[in-house]
């Protein structure tokens, strides 16, 4: 298949209105708060992945790749646009919103502060830790249908990105073969970068959970505790072995069993978006 068919660029136009429930995972207000607290960080951390990345091509021969890695910042860069539009709408509608922008602005420094001083290598080794954990999740989500249980706007957004995510999921992952570090560099920056990066959703998400307790208390009865305790169990249960895949040295993302929602879902947004243009 061609590369514009494996990684196209869609440009989308998601609307986030004021009175949208940020509860978007059904009856679980901490794991919405999660994923809603990641994606603040998106407008910072998608742009530190694309200039590691547009850093590598300086180094790249390979013509097919070098595509795939434009392809990559393309589609990163339509990511962190929508997910920006509904972060200003985040910021405003929820308590942590003040919290929320004094961390971007610490996350912004950071990622800037190592495009300028870090090697390529550790930046590229961190963007395919980021990627490999993000297509693991985004596969295990399609898989245990995740998207059944969301509401909307919220659900179109995350779906389209995850679904970008597993087609561009091999890009970082040649890059850093090509010009990063070999297996023992992957493995060691990628799983620091995973933690580094869990770290600060942590605090994100603690920024949203602390400041918004009475939300958390209204879903906090028995049925629904159960209903998530057994929908996490089931999470795990298909997301352990895919994560600890990633570990090995003859891991490979090109050989990831693709889930059956994942074609459908490409079909669909490549006609949304064809609707947005
Ligand atoms: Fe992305
Ligand atoms: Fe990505």
């Amino acid at each position: 298949m061609a590369i514009a068919d494996d990684i196209p660029v869609r440009r989308m136009n998601f609307e986030f209105p004021e009175d949208m429930d940020l509860v978007f995972i059904e009856d679980d207000p901490e794991l919405s708060y999660f994923f809603v607290a990641a994606w603040m960080m998106l407008p910072h951390l998608e742009p530190y992945l694309i200039r590691s990345v547009q850093a590598a091509m300086a180094k790249v021969q390979d013509a097919p790749l070098l595509e795939e890695m434009k392809r990559f910042c393309a589609q990163e860069g339509q990511h962190y646009r929508q997910h920006a539009k509904m972060n200003a709408v985040v910021k405003r509608i929820h308590p942590a919103g003040p919290q929320l922008e004094a961390l971007e602005s610490e996350v912004e420094a950071l990622f800037q502060r190592w495009t300028a001083t870090k090697p390529l290598r550790f930046n590229l080794a961190y963007a395919e830790g980021f990627e490999s954990m993000t297509a693991a999740g985004s596969v295990t989500q399609m898989e245990v249908g995740m998207f059944d249980y969301m509401r909307e706007p919220i659900r179109g957004l995350m779906f389209w990105h995850i679904m970008e995510e597993v087609e561009h999921r091999t890009v970082c992952f040649d890059a850093c073969r090509k010009v990063g570090g070999g297996y023992f560099y992957r493995l060691t920056v990628g799983t620091w970068a995973q933690m580094h990066y869990l770290g600060l959703c942590k605090r994100f998400a603690g920024a949203m959970i602390a400041a918004d307790p009475e939300t958390i208390a209204r879903y906090n009865t028995p049925e629904r505790a159960e209903k998530r305790k057994a929908r996490r169990k089931a999470y795990a249960a298909k997301a352990l072995p895919k994560q600890l895949a990633t570990y090995m040295p003859w891991y490979n993302p090109r050989t990831m069993r693709l889930p059956d929602a994942f074609e459908p879902a490409r079909a669909e947004y490549t006609s949304l978006a064809a609707s947005v243009q």
